[in-house]
C-alpha cells in the first residue's frame, strides 16, 4: 500500500478543483482513500446487485470501479471535478466498456437526466466538500444532484470519515426522499 506525506496537507483545499489537479499531476499512479475494495466488498455485494447502473461521485484514481468490474460490475460511471485525473483514467481503462469516466462537478450534474442510476458510491467525495469553502451550501447542492440522478429505491452509499452531524444529514435527506443511504463510516484514512 503507497503511504503518503500528510505533513503538508491543509484539508482546506479538498473542495478546489485546482488542488486536485495539481495533487493528480504530482500523483501519477492510483490511490484509494480510506479502504480498497476488498475491504468494503461485502458491503457493496449487499447493497447493490451487479447489474445496477452504478454511478462513482469523485472517483480520482482509485482501482475501486475496476475492482468491482473484475467482480462482476457491469455498468460504472466515473465521475471527478479534476481533468487530470479523468485524463489519465480514461487512457488508462480505454479498452474496458464497463467503465466511463467524466470530468464534471458533482454539485451540477444535469449533462444527466433524473433518475439514472440505481446506484452512486461515494467515497471521501462529499467528505472533501465538507472541507472547502461554502460547505453546508456544497453539500446540499451535492447530495440534492445525487438524490435526483438515483432511481426510486436507488441506493447511495456513503464512505466517510466525516462527523457524526455529516451523516446524520446524509441519512435524513435520503429518508425523506425515495432512495436509501448506507453509510460506512471508517476510522482509518491512510
Ligand atoms: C478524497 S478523494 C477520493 C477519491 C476516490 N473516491 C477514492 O476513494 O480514492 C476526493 C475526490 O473528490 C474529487 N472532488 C472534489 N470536489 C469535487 C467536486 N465538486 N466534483 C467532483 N469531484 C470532486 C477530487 O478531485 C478527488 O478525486
Amino acid at each position: 500500500m503507497m503511504l503518503r506525506d500528510v505533513s503538508s496537507c491543509n484539508t482546506y483545499n479538498y473542495g478546489d478543483a485546482l488542488y486536485w489537479d495539481t495533487r493528480y499531476v504530482q500523483e501519477a499512479g492510483s490511490f484509494d482513500w480510506y479502504q480498497c475494495y476488498s475491504a468494503l466488498r461485502p458491503y457493496v455485494r449487499h447493497c447493490v446487485s451487479t447489474s445496477s447502473r452504478v454511478l462513482m461521485v469523485g472517483c480520482g484514481n482509485a482501482v475501486m470501479s475496476e475492482d468491482m468490474v473484475k467482480d462482476g460490475y457491469e455498468e460504472i460511471v466515473n465521475v471527478d471535478i479534476s481533468t487530470v485525473a479523468i485524463d489519465m483514467m480514461k487512457r488508462k481503462y480505454e479498452d474496458v466498456p464497463q467503465m466511463k469516466y467524466l470530468q464534471m462537478d458533482v454539485r451540477d450534474m444535469s449533462f444527466f437526466p433524473d433518475e439514472s442510476f440505481d446506484a452512486v458510491i461515494d467515497k471521501g467525495t462529499l467528505d472533501s466538500l465538507m472541507c472547502g469553502t461554502n460547505a453546508p451550501m456544497c453539500a446540499a447542492q451535492m447530495l440534492g444532484e445525487v438524490s435526483r440522478l438515483l432511481k426510486n429505491g436507488g441506493v447511495y452509499m456513503l464512505v466517510t470519515r466525516g462527523p457524526k452531524f455529516l451523516l446524520v444529514t446524509s441519512k435524513l435527506y435520503f429518508e425523506t426522499s425515495n432512495n436509501c443511504c448506507f453509510l460506512l463510516c471508517v476510522d482509518n484514512i491512510w
